[in-house]
């Protein structure tokens, strides 16, 4: 069953305006910097979108009441989280999502904490709307990357309002167990802090006996201060057809995230609606295959990864991206470095992070192996000059 979709086929993404693919347009560099899969999209999203498109007319859209439902099946089914079709709130993008939650809560000035290294726009989403960043380090401990829960408090301020959590987490692949999500949720509950929780990758767990658990499922007094944000764009790769939701139990918070989308917010385009349908409802065998392919892409670049001299990445636990510490290589500027070895990959110092890259390996597996022997090469090549 999961054999017949083939992730090894070369899809040629060019003349297709594609962000990850024309950025190194006729050059030889191979861009696994944005967060796109270089897959199709299950068939079963392909054949809804094909039925869409042969109507003809692409009028304004409503929410389908089938998705909201769906949804609530989802949240039942996967995370034993039960959410009311109200709660629902449609989004043509989590970066909308995340900028509507730093306007959404509190006033000008006050402080939203964050725990770096952490995607982009949750540190650019707080002054956006007139808000101060306070950033927080993940640490690296027991082998993997932890929050440190003694510094969260520390910096906590009077004025801190909004805790921009990243779950499963985009750079460093974590997935937060029930103890770590726990103890975050008492600190914010402690100091009446709202917590607006991304689970944009929450479909993309990669290591066995792992389970995602949305912040909210933890009690109905955590859901009341917690906005989630998700989306299907990560795992059955549709961020081009901008779709995404927030699930809100708390109505008064319900409230402010809809007057501070009020006017600016775009609604859903048609077609993300129906891809969501047909990918939510009807493409687990899909989801199940890329799963399976993409865990053996990590397992490929860790252990490549590993051996290369002064870099290093920690287990993925989820996502198609991996966190690599280039700091013990003594590169001045990885990104460069490795474009001009072949290889694009993005910037750490983006996440909040120098001296580290983010490599995207939701590609075919020959591509891939293509790219990890030009960066094995330009390392070992540089290793032999700095020895000499
Ligand atoms: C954590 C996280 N949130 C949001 C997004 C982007 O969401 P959207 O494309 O729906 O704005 C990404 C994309 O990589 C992401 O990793």
């Amino acid at each position: 069953m999961v054999d017949q979709y083939n992730f090894d086929t070369p899809v040629d993404r060019s003349g297709t305006y594609s962000m990850k693919w024309d950025k190194y347009k006729g050059k030889d560099i191979i861009p696994l910097w944005v967060a796109d899969m270089d897959f199709v999209s299950p068939p079963a999203v392909r054949d809804a979108l094909i039925k869409r498109i042969g109507h003809g007319v692409f009028g304004y859209t409503l929410p389908p009441q089938e998705l909201n439902e769906i949804i609530v099946s989802l949240m039942k089914n996967e995370y034993g989280w039960k959410v009311e079709k109200e709660w629902i709130v449609w989004l043509p993008g989590l970066v909308t999502g995340l900028n509507v939650v730093c306007r959404a809560v509190g006033e000008d000035g006050d402080d939203v904490m964050t725990a770096i290294p952490v995607y982009p726009p949750f540190l650019t989403a707080p002054a956006n709307s007139r808000r101060n960043l306070i950033k927080t380090d993940l640490v690296e401990s027991n082998g993997k990357w932890e929050f440190d829960f003694k510094s969260i408090e520390k910096a906590i301020t009077k004025r801190t309002r909004l805790f921009l959590l990243c779950n499963p987490h985009n750079p460093v692949g974590r997935v937060y167990n029930i103890d770590e999500l726990s103890s975050l949720a008492s600190i914010c509950s402690r100091h009446g802090i709202i917590i607006s929780s991304d689970e944009i990758h929450c479909g993309l767990l990669l290591e066995p006996g792992k389970c995602h658990i949305p912040i909210a499922s933890l009690s109905n007094e955590i859901a009341d201060l917690t906005i989630t944000l998700m989306a299907p764009s990560k795992t059955f790769n549709l961020p081009g057809l901008g779709c995404s939701f927030a699930i809100i139990s708390n109505p008064e918070l319900r409230k402010s995230f809809y007057a501070a989308m009020n006017g600016i917010v775009p609604r859903v385009n048609t077609m993300g609606y129906i891809a969501a349908i047909a990918a939510y409802r009807d493409s687990h065998d899909w989801h199940a295959a890329l799963l399976d392919y993409l865990r053996k892409n990590r397992d490929l670049v860790i252990s490549s990864i590993n051996k290369m001299p002064g870099l290093s990445s920690r287990q993925i636990e989820a996502t198609y991206l991996a966190w690599i510490d280039t700091r013990q290589s003594g590169i001045e500027d990885p990104v460069k470095f490795f474009e001009d070895a072949g290889v694009g990959l993005f910037e750490g110092k983006e996440f909040g992070t120098p001296g580290f890259v983010r490599l995207n390996f939701g590609c075919r597996r020959s591509l891939l192996k293509n790219a990890l022997e030009r960066m094995a090469i330009a390392i070992g090549r540089r290793s032999l000059i700095t020895k000499s």
